[in-house]
């Protein structure tokens, strides 16, 4: 599968979330909805972008006991959502009954290991005193054996995830910056095509699309580096 582009939508409100996609335009097919933007408009946000025929991915990040995570997962794929993920620290029991409903709902279910703001003393501050990296793929293999389709991982997981889980399992991967563009809080970077060449399925991009001068171009720039 060639790599999509994701172009994360992280806006205030649902109006200018919309402006934004209208002037990508044709560029634009997948588009990440998070809790800012979630929260403040709703299942709304959802349905504008299904009405014009884009693929949304829901990251609200579900973490709580298995039946609420799974009636969540379903409740995702029946307002529109196309991808919806979990804290694959969650656990088996929440993973499996996630993966069931994604399954029945026909919703591509991802899970989130290690946040990429969690250093080892974060890590040691809530009890695991394994490295981020290992943590990284000991709930890659965790998420995987529930039933889970993939996982977000940063650029810099990606190798290690494709040989611990294969090439079958998706993996959506933020932190991705254009040659000429702005780091912005990013830390760890990689291109378009570095990612693609080592495999993403789906790279996310925000601010180098949304702070763009033309938001239209710069994501037609990065649709031709995934080639
Ligand atoms: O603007 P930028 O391209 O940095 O946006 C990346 C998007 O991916 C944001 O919505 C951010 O919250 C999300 N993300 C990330 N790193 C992760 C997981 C999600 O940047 N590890």
């Amino acid at each position: 599968m060639a790599t999509e582009l994701i172009t994360a939508l992280d806006f205030p409100d649902v109006e200018g979330a919309m402006a934004l996609v209208d002037r990508i335009g044709e560029a634009g097919v997948w588009y990440k909805v998070g809790k800012q933007l979630f929260t403040a408009c709703g299942p709304r946000v959802v349905e504008q972008l299904k009405q014009r025929g884009k693929k949304v991915f829901l990251d609200l990040k579900y973490h709580d006991i298995p039946n609420t995570v799974a009636q969540a997962v379903a409740s995702a794929a029946r307002i529109g959502a196309d991808m919806c993920n979990v804290h694959a620290l969650g656990g088996p029991a929440m993973l499996s009954a996630a993966a069931e409903a994604a399954e029945k709902a026909r919703i591509l279910l991802t899970a989130v290991t290690v946040l990429t703001s969690m250093d080892a003393g974060e890590l040691a501050a809530v009890g695991i005193e394994r490295s981020p990296e290992e943590q990284v793929l000991r709930l890659a293999r965790l998420a995987q054996a529930n039933g889970v389709a993939g996982v977000v991982c940063s650029s810099l997981e990606l190798d290690a995830i494709r040989s611990a889980c294969g090439r079958d399992f998706v993996t959506v991967v933020p932190g991705i910056r254009p040659a000429d563009s702005s780091a912005d809080d990013q830390k760890r970077i990689m291109t378009p095509r570095q990612a693609a060449q080592r495999g993403a399925d789906f790279i996310v991009v925000g601010r180098p699309i949304t702070k763009a001068a033309d938001p239209a171009s710069a994501a037609v720039a990065i649709l031709n580096e995934l080639q």
